[in-house]
């Protein structure tokens, strides 16, 4: 079969976005837009987003940051700490501001200090959660100092969320960010309950990316790359046309300046480039087909959401995207990510 000059399908959503705020809002918001309808927006934020009224204000903010003629719609998430307010959580579902709830173990990753430092500290909430039909976004890496970092997401799976799961029966999952064959077949196992979002960048690359001909941090970012056979693994999922397996790029906005030096945030910004990376994967899967349902149908069909109706066109011609954006009001720029090995899809 030769491949296509153009791939049309219906506009995607991006089930995992962080787009920050301030003047970082101001320069990445409009990337994540142009590509995707809807957002969900991630709540780390200093200080976190955790109640109704924050929530709302971000939402403005995120509104103002995008020209209304985008027809972009953030889809805000609470951050879970060990002090959650069930009421809180119940009543922000049902005014229709929260769509789900994060859950960053304590110490996780970014702008996880404010994580929850137990399960048994959020069971009030899970349960209010489980009764409005709220899911639960995860971070799902252990946070016990002893476990190797390319070891956290299986312990995380057996310890913490396999528990979880039979705690809380009622509650839908989503296991964010898969690195790893063993996040693939554990959502797999709880398919119904639990989704699973698969970021541009695990597809791209595997752990020597980080370190080929030195340190590179922008392909630093957590739960970090694994070995080549767990990417393949992330790749077969995505284009299975399991609907389990959606959309979310993790695109992580940092500032230059803070990856590149002696203790560099984690974070790939990937939202300019995410869908002609997505298309490359799937092309080179030999899914094209199976994209409009991992990108557009699969995400919506979890949370209850209609698909959306408007298309998008991709091109077949070599990417066309910066190295890098500046941030305005400053000399700050973030680097956009680019895999190392060719895209031949432009947008
Ligand atoms: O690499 C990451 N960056 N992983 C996360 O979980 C958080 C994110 C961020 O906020 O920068
Ligand atoms: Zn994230």
């Amino acid at each position: 079969m030769s491949t296509p000059t153009t791939l049309s399908i219906r506009r995607p959503d991006d089930w995992h976005a962080h787009l920050r705020d301030g003047a970082l809002l101001a320069a990445c918001a409009l990337h994540t837009a142009r590509q995707f309808a809807r957002a969900i927006i991630m709540p780390n934020l200093v200080p976190p987003v955790t109640t109704v009224a924050q929530a709302v204000d971000y939402r403005d903010r995120i509104r103002r940051a995008v020209p209304a003629d985008f027809g972009f719609e953030p889809l805000m998430t609470c951050y879970l700490t060990d002090g959650a307010d069930p009421a809180e959580l119940a009543r922000g579902k049902q005014e229709g501001v929260w769509v789900a709830a994060k859950l960053y173990p304590a110490h996780a990753t970014t702008n996880s200090a404010h994580g929850v430092t137990s399960m048994d500290k959020i069971a009030k909430a899970l349960e209010a959660m489980e009764k409005v039909g709220m899911p639960l976004l995860v971070h799902g890496e252990a946070t016990d100092p002893e476990v190797d970092i390319f070891d956290r997401e299986a312990v995380f799976l057996d310890k913490v969320l396999a528990p979880l799961l039979k705690r809380h029966p009622g509650l839908k999952v989503v296991l964010e960010h898969i690195t790893t064959r063993d996040g693939v077949q554990f959502v797999e196992a709880n398919t119904g309950r639990l989704g699973g979002t698969i970021t541009p960048h695990h597809l791209s690359y595997n752990r020597n990316a980080i370190f080929k001909g030195g340190i590179r941090p922008h392909f630093y970012c957590l739960p970090i790359a694994k070995r080549e056979e767990h990417r393949l693994a992330l790749r077969r999922a995505a284009t299975s046309g399991n609907p389990a397996f959606f959309l979310g790029t993790d695109t992580a906005p940092h500032t230059a300046d803070t990856k590149e030096c002696a203790c560099g945030c984690a974070g790939i910004f990937n939202a300019p480039v995410a869908m002609q990376v997505y298309a490359q994967v799937f092309m080179e899967e030999k899914a094209l087909d199976q994209l409009e349902a991992f990108a557009s149908l699969n995400g919506p069909r979890f949370y209850g959401l209609p698909a959306n109706e408007e298309r998008i066109t991709l091109q077949a011609r070599p990417l066309e995207a910066p190295e890098r954006i500046e941030v305005p009001g400053g000399d700050k720029s973030i680097v956009v990510f680019h895999p190392d090995t060719p895209v031949g899809w432009s947008f």
